[in-house]
C-alpha cells in the first residue's frame, strides 16, 4: 500500500486516501517508498498510540525523508535531551509530570490561566485586520496561536517571526520532502531553533532571574538542582511546547475556520451559540485533524490485526484515517457536526503522550471562532477558493484561505474537496 503524501492529490484531500486504506482487508500494510509501515483503523491507531511498552517515541522527530550525510551532520547539533513527546520511560513520564504539574489541562483551569491573555491577542489581531478588504484568514490563523505560544512560555513576541520560520522548517525537515539543498537550510534552521531556546533558558538559569511564563515556573521547579530538572531539559522542554504549541492550533484554526465558511448557518451560530461552537471545534478535531500522521518505532514483535511488524520498524500511525473509520463512525467523510461519538476521535492522541496542550488548544480555537464570526457576520471564502494543504506527512495545515464579503442576499457554499452536512 502507497500514502503518497508528497503528491498532489494527497496535498489537496488526504481524505480520499485514508478512506481507500480504511476500505483494504488489512488496515496494517508497508509502504515500500516511504520504507515505514502505515497504520489505520481507529482501534489500530488508538493501541499504537497507547501502548508505550512496544512502541517507542525515540525516533518520532526523526525525518521522514533520508537526510543526506551534510544534512545530518548539521542537525546532529540538535542535541537536546530526550523530554515530553521526543522520550521514553522514565524520562517521559517525569518530564510530563512536571508539565502537567505547571499547566492547566482542564478547560476551567486554560480559560482561567490563559483566556484573558488569548482573548487579548485575537481582539489585537482583529484589531489590525481589514474587514472591508479581502484577506487571507490563515495569517490570522498563524499569528493567534504564534503569539499565544510566546505569551505562555514568556519568549518575547519580538522573536515571533523568527521562531515561526525556524518552526516551520523543522517542521518540513521531520514530515516533509525536500531536496538535499534545502535539507541543509532547514537543518541549521532545526539547530538554531534549538540553540535559541538553551541560550535563552541557560541565560535566565544563570542570572537567577527566571523571568514569568512556563519557562519561568520550569526554572523555579528545578531551583538550581539537576535532580529536578537540568538546564538543558528545561529548554528541551521550551523546544517541546514552541514546536507543538502553534503550527497544530493553526491547521486547526484554519480548518475549523474552512467549515465554518463554507456555510452561511454555521458562521452565524458560532457567534451566539456555545453548544454549536464546542461541537463545530470537535467535529473539526475528527473530520480535518491538524496532525494526521505520527510516527512510531516498534521496540519488539507486534503482532497487530493479524499482521506481524517486525523489531526496529518505523511506523506511520494515521490519526487521519482513524478518524475516518467508517466502523466507528457513519460517513466519516461528511462533517457533521451534531454527529454522536465525534469526541471518540484521536487527534489530540492517546494514552500516555496524550496532548498535553489540548485544553489551550480549543480555547484558542473557540476563542477565535467566537470572535471573528461575531465582528464579521458577513465573511466567505473568496470566491474560486480550493483547499490546498502544505506539503506534508503529518501536519495538515491550509497553505491559504482568502475570504470576503458576502455580498447582499448571496449565500455561497464551500468548495472544498471534502463533503459538507
Ligand atoms: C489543535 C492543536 C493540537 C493538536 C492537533 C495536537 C496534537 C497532539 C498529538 C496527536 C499528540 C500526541 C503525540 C504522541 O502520541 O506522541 C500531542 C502531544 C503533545 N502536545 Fe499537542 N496538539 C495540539 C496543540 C498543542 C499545544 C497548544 C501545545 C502546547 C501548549 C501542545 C503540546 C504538546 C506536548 C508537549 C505533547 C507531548 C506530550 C507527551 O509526550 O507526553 N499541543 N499533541
Amino acid at each position: 500500500m502507497r500514502l503518497d503524501p508528497f503528491s498532489g492529490p494527497y496535498s489537496r484531500d488526504p481524505a480520499t486516501t485514508w478512506q481507500r486504506l480504511n476500505a483494504t482487508a488489512t488496515p496494517i500494510s508497508y509502504d515500500d517508498d516511504l520504507e515505514m509501515w502505515l497504520i489505520a483503523g481507529h482501534d489500530n491507531v488508538r493501541t499504537v498510540l497507547s501502548d508505550t511498552a512496544r512502541f517507542s517515541n525515540a525516533a518520532t522527530l526523526l525525518p521522514i525523508t533520508a537526510l543526506t550525510v551534510d544534512a545530518g551532520a548539521i542537525l546532529a547539533g540538535l542535541d537536546a535531551p530526550p523530554v515530553a513527546v521526543t522520550a521514553d520511560r522514565p524520562q517521559h513520564l517525569r518530564t510530563r509530570g512536571i508539565l502537567r504539574a505547571l499547566m492547566p489541562t482542564t478547560a476551567v483551569r486554560a480559560e482561567q490561566q490563559w483566556g484573558p491573555l488569548v482573548t487579548a491577542r485575537t481582539d489585537e489581531l482583529l484589531t489590525d485586520m481589514k474587514a472591508s478588504e479581502p484577506t487571507d484568514l490563515m495569517h490570522f490563523a498563524v499569528q493567534l496561536p504564534l503569539l499565544v505560544i510566546h505569551d505562555v512560555l514568556g519568549l518575547p513576541a519580538a522573536a515571533s517571526e523568527m521562531i515561526r520560520g525556524w518552526t516551520d522548517d523543522f517542521a518540513d525537515l521531520v514530515w516533509g520532502n525536500p531536496t538535499p539543498e534545502v535539507q541543509i537550510a532547514y537543518a541549521y534552521s532545526s539547530v538554531a531553533l534549538w540553540r535559541y531556546c538553551a541560550d535563552i533558558v541557560s541565560r535566565r538559569a544563570e542570572r537567577g532571574h527566571y523571568g514569568a511564563g512556563l519557562i519561568g515556573e520550569l526554572l523555579r521547579y528545578r531551583n538550581n538542582d539537576d535532580s529536578n530538572l537540568t538546564v538543558a531539559e528545561v529548554a528541551a522542554l521550551a523546544l517541546n511546547i514552541v514546536g507543538a504549541g502553534w503550527i497544530t492550533t493553526a491547521g486547526a484554526l484554519g480548518n475549523a475556520l474552512a467549515h465554518a465558511l463554507a456555510d452561511p448557518g454555521r458562521w452565524a451560530l458560532l457567534a451566539g451559540n456555545e453548544h454549536y461552537l464546542n461541537l463545530h471545534v470537535e467535529e473539526t478535531l475528527r473530520h480535518s485533524p491538524a496532525i494526521d500522521g505520527w510516527l512510531r518505532l516498534t521496540i519488539t514483535d507486534v503482532t497487530l490485526d493479524g499482521v506481524t511488524i517486525p523489531a526496529g520498524s518505523r511506523c506511520l500511525v494515521l490519526i487521519g484515517a482513524a478518524n475516518h473509520d467508517p466502523a466507528v463512525y457513519t460517513e466519516p467523510e461528511v462533517f457533521d457536526p451534531h454527529r454522536g461519538r465525534a469526541g471518540q476521535h484521536l487527534a489530540f492522541g492517546a494514552g500516555p503522550h496524550y496532548c498535553i496542550g489540548a485544553a489551550l488548544a480549543r480555547l484558542e480555537l473557540t476563542t477565535a471562532l467566537r470572535a471573528l464570526a461575531g465582528r464579521l457576520p458577513d465573511l466567505a471564502v473568496a470566491d474560486g477558493f480550493r483547499q490546498q494543504f502544505k506539503t506534508s506527512a503529518a501536519l495538515r495545515q491550509l497553505t491559504s484561505l482568502p475570504v470576503q464579503q458576502r455580498p447582499a442576499g448571496r449565500c455561497p457554499v464551500g468548495h472544498g474537496t471534502s463533503a459538507e452536512s
